[in-house]
């Protein structure tokens, strides 16, 4: 828990926490990581794209790992367990095996990636998807908001965009991902347990879209003449929300408004929107994604506006590895603890991960579910449950392959 006050103290920001790919402040929580790995006995390295990632070799160095680990990047304004607790929490386990020198028949990696949320380039799981060899490198180009693209910030982040296949996990080199988070939800709150076992993520499309009118004088332009998108783009906003409303599972969200030119006596002349749509079942995501393209469209041309719709991240849900979700609940059972299966709205790297490894998530209660806000908080016994059951995992995992 000390360990996740300490790294909230990396932030680009004085008064809150804020740590975007390739930042000081994330090269500073990777670096303090990196201690607490060599702690633990293990060899820290940075890949190609920035992650961390530690190796604690098993009796067979060659054997297929076990990967374990979460992000350390965060949003804005972020809470201090989203990420680093999952991180924390692996190299603790690791921590514990080694000082008890048990010896695994695996060897174990932990990889802090360096971009699940997306903040500064607008797509998510840059980290992961380099571990994964999805990454696309038509991405490299992509600017953040001063300009810089994706392949300079890496550079700049120490990384090499050129080296980024070699960051991938070669065939064999792993035979699953573990990784514990905070819930982000109510859920285990609310049943009073400390743990859960994630049965499937759900799958999110982030939109970018905008209203383009005629920016003009306050005083002067007649209502009946205005072109104004942001009216428009309130039609919108409530649309969403009217639709998420009336279809079950279904959340839609708009967290970032752009007015342009942003002056109090200028009727507006562009306005720029972020979506985030999420749901378990694909095909209602799409379907929703659709409608409302639709009525942003329908809201344009009765408006007399332009009107830009870009899909710039789609995900597909994914369900967690039955078996190995079995073994961590064994694993939670061994440590004394009932076993409550949850779905995850959230996003995580298992998702990206689970293209080439089995994948299982061990989430941790959080305090009214609060998330990607710095009111997020975790009790030292739920985090202490976690590392207990991933521990015993270790050894369900041994004996369920003993070479
Ligand atoms: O947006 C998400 O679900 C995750 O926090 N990146
Ligand atoms: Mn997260
Ligand atoms: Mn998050």
């Amino acid at each position: 828990m000390a360990r996740c006050d300490e790294l909230a103290a990396c932030s680009e920001e004085t008064d809150r926490i804020t740590r975007p790919y390739g930042s000081a402040a994330l090269v500073a929580a990777m670096e303090q990581v990196a201690r607490w790995m060599e702690l633990a006995g293990m060899a820290p390295r940075r890949d190609a794209i920035g992650n961390l990632r530690g190796r604690y070799g098993g009796s067979d160095p060659n054997a297929p790992a076990l990967l374990l680990g979460s992000h350390l990047d965060s949003v804005r304004d972020a809470g201090r367990y989203d990420g680093p607790l999952g991180v924390l929490v692996a190299t603790a386990t690791v921590e514990r095996l080694h000082r008890a020198r048990r010896r695994l028949p695996f060897p174990i990696e932990i990889a802090a990636f360096a971009d699940e949320e997306g903040l500064r380039f607008q797509t998510a799981y840059l980290g992961s998807k380099a571990v994964a060899g999805t990454f696309d490198h038509a991405l490299l180009d992509r600017c953040d908001a001063s300009g810089i693209s994706l392949r300079q910030a890496i550079l700049a982040f120490g990384g090499d965009a050129d080296a980024i296949p070699g960051a991938a996990l070669r065939p064999g080199e792993a035979f699953a991902y573990v990784e514990t988070h905070i819930e982000q939800g109510p859920h285990l709150e609310s049943v009073g347990l400390p743990l859960g076992v994630v049965t499937a993520i759900a799958g999110q499309t982030r939109v970018v879209l905008a209203f383009r009118g005629e920016a003009g004088h306050a005083g002067t332009v007649d209502m009946t003449l205005r072109r104004d998108p942001l009216p428009a783009a309130a039609e919108f906003i409530l649309a969403g929300e009217r639709m998420a409303r009336e279809t079950p599972g279904l959340v839609a969200t708009v967290g970032q408004v752009d007015v342009a030119p942003g002056a109090s006596n200028v009727i507006p002349g562009l306005v720029t929107l972020s979506l985030d749509v999420r749901h378990p079942d694909d095909a209602v995501r799409r379907e929703a994604v659709c409608a409302l393209e639709h009525d942003a469209r329908e809201i344009a041309s009765r408006r007399r506006l332009g009107v830009e719709w870009r899909v710039v991240q789609e995900q597909c849900a994914v369900p967690c590895d039955p078996s190995l979700s079995s073994s961590l609940e064994r694993a939670i059972a061994a440590a004394g603890l009932p076993v409550e299966r949850l779905a995850s709205g959230a996003g995580h790297d298992a998702v990206v991960m689970s293209a080439v490894v089995p994948v299982a998530m061990l989430f941790v209660r959080c305090k009214g579910g609060v998330s990607h806000n710095p009111a997020e908080s975790v009790q030292a016994p739920d985090a202490a449950a976690a590392i207990d059951a991933l521990d015993r995992l270790l050894d369900e995992l041994a004996t369920e392959r003993p070479t």
